[in-house]
């Protein structure tokens, strides 16, 4: 199964993207990650990625759909992948199509995730995330056991350079502007799943396995 899992920044994506990939045993593909740990490692694209993502405004689309064209090449996707902050615009939209055609495939399930703006504010000031593995914390919704330390892996938790108040408002903007035009391009397609994403991390996690469970029962009945 190949799920786009949509929703502005703090929508939590990240967080049930991981859900859904474990569940599906599908490959989570997080594009922001990937590129947060390329710079861990200092590489061409961290040079590359860093002054856009500093500044909460998209890596140009060639960079990105290169980096995720090659990454859905490998074996770990031929089972399904778990798209989580891809795609980001129309142009991302419609290159992840024509690769997924090319190998006789199609993205099954849009799932949306609704989260007010002051909810994705108060979640991303909260954030904390591991360095290690890039599990996402909050400090007051959902804390480590042990305070500074991914309970996941041991790794460091850190706050993102990107989430102080200026560039969310930017990253807001970029995503009204950008990225939520891909509600209707994908409700047009019939493959948009809308969610509530407020509640707590298991209750968005269960409507949202429901609901892609839900509309693939759905699929089969009419097929
Ligand atoms: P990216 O890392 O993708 O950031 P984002 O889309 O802004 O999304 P976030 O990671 O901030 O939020 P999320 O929705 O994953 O929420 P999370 O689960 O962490 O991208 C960063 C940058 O990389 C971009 O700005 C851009 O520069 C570049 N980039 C990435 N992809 C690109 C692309 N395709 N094209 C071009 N450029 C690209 O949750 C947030 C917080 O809320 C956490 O603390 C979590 O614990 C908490 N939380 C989650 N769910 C709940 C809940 N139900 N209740 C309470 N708290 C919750």
């Amino acid at each position: 199964m190949y799920i786009v899992i949509l929703g502005a920044p703090g929508a939590g994506k990240g967080t049930q993207a991981a859900v859904v990939a474990e569940k599906l045993k599908a490959a989570h593909i997080a594009t922001g990650d990937m590129f947060r740990e390329a710079q861990e490692q200092e590489t061409e694209l961290a040079r590359q990625a860093v002054s856009y993502m500093e500044k909460g405004q998209l890596v140009p689309d060639e960079i990105t759909i290169r980096m995720v064209l090659e990454r859905i090449a490998a074996p770990d996707c031929v089972n399904g992948v778990v798209f989580d902050g891809f795609p980001r615009n129309l142009k991302q939209a419609e290159a992840l199509d024509e690769a997924l055609v090319e190998q006789g495939k199609t993205v099954d399930k849009v799932v949306y995730i609704k989260v007010s703006e002051t909810e994705l504010l108060e979640r991303l000031s909260g954030r904390w995330i591991c360095r290690q593995c890039q599990t996402p914390y909050h400090a007051l919704n959902s804390p480590p056991k042990t305070p500074g330390k991914c309970d996941r892996c041991g790794g460091e938790l850190y706050q993102r350079a990107d989430d102080t108040v200026e560039t969310v408002k930017e990253r807001l903007r970029v995503y009204f502007a950008q990225t939520a035009p891909l509600i209707d391009y994908y409700t047009r397609a019939g493959k948009l799943l809308e969610v509530d994403g407020e509640g707590g991390v298991d209750e968005v996690g269960e409507r949202i396995l429901a609901s892609i469970g839900g509309s693939l029962i759905g699929q089969r009945s009419r097929g």
